[in-house]
């Protein structure tokens, strides 16, 4: 008989009894599965977890203050933040290929994540022997089932870990699906914020600027996408849609014309899509007045945008993401 409240009982016995008096770590990203796997790890073992996150500059309006304040606040759990912002920036300075951007936010990350474990080590002894992961029941299914605690090796291309560290594998929510975990982090008390989160790319931003990547037009963009996402929110369109993205053309400009004169900007897209998996999707029909709404006030508010479009293609031949 399948009741949250069963599945949270169950789950932190099982933790407890795992972990004993040793000591837990949780990458967080700002997304639903790991925020919602560090709270029930967080609710068995309290103290002895640390989670860490990585805030690398391209996260959207609210998003780092929102997992270090609301996360925190709900959980009481033990957060490390790592302010990684100039380190990813310098990395990305002038990078346009999109494959180029994704295959540089990945390594830096994993980078600054192991610093931070080995630091967590150091400062907490030899006990830290287990991860805790979002995984769900379909990333088992698809990655060809498995079963149990699995030993994974830590990467250590740079960070200072011992070659041959390994870190047991704490997978709460192994046997739910997506709606299922929104149930359990709801009962554990974790905010609609968080709990009800559309999907966002783990390389965030960076994947949203056609063109290279700077804090200016990280900026620029974080303006443009707060403001898509209030109008839709205060529509009350959130739950229709599966997400909206927000793109920055940097590298394109068109003329416009701003009271009495010539304006040289950039065009922003809007993505909004409806999906059940992702895999494939329809642009979502929004209401015209919403998306004038959203095109009014991007080109009144942010700085260099003169144009607003709407992106019309379904996936396939488009994906979700424009990188
Ligand atoms: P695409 O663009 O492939 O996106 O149609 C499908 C879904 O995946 C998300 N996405 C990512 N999520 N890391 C992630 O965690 C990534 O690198 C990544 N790229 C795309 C995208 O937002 C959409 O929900």
């Amino acid at each position: 008989n399948w009741t949250t409240g069963n599945v949270i009982e169950e789950q932190v016995a099982a933790i407890r009894e795992q972990v004993g008096d040793r000591r837990a770590i949780c990458g967080l990203s700002g997304g639903v599965d790991s925020a919602v796997a560090a709270a029930l790890v967080q609710k068995a073992i309290g103290s002895q977890l640390t989670c860490v996150y990585v805030d690398h500059g391209l996260m959207r309006k609210g998003e780092t203050e929102q997992v270090e304040k609301d996360f925190v606040a709900a959980t009481g759990v033990q957060l490390k933040v790592v302010d990684a912002e100039e380190r990813f920036l310098k990395a990305l300075a002038g990078v346009s290929d999109p494959e180029e951007k994704r295959k540089i936010i990945g390594r830096e990350f994993i980078r600054v994540f192991e610093r931070a474990q080995a630091e967590i080590i150091a400062d907490q002894g030899p006990a830290v022997e287990f991860l805790v992961q979002g995984t769900l029941y379909p990333d088992v299914v698809e990655s060809g089932g498995g079963t149990g605690t699995a030993n994974i090796k830590s990467h250590h291309n740079v960070g200072g870990l011992p070659e041959d560290l390994e870190f047991k594998l704490i997978e709460p929510l192994r046997q739910l699906f997506k709606d299922e975990v929104r149930m359990v982090g709801q009962e554990l008390g974790l905010p609609d914020e968080i709990v009800q989160r559309q999907p966002f790319p783990g390389p965030g931003l960076g994947i949203r600027i056609v063109g290279s990547v700077s804090k200016e037009r990280l900026d620029l963009l974080r303006e443009a996408d707060a403001i898509a996402r209030e109008e839709l929110t205060a529509a009350g369109l959130d739950r229709d849609i599966w997400q909206c993205p927000v793109v920055l053309l940097a590298d394109v400009r068109s003329v416009g014309v701003q009271g009495d004169g010539r304006t040289y900007g950039h065009p922003i897209v809007l993505r909004p899509v409806s999906s059940e998996d992702a895999m494939t999707a329809d642009w979502s029909r929004l209401p015209y007045d919403v998306l004038a709404r959203i095109s009014t006030r991007i080109t009144n508010e942010v700085k260099d945008v003169n144009r607003v479009v709407l992106d019309v293609t379904s996936k396939p031949p488009g994906t979700i993401e424009w990188e």
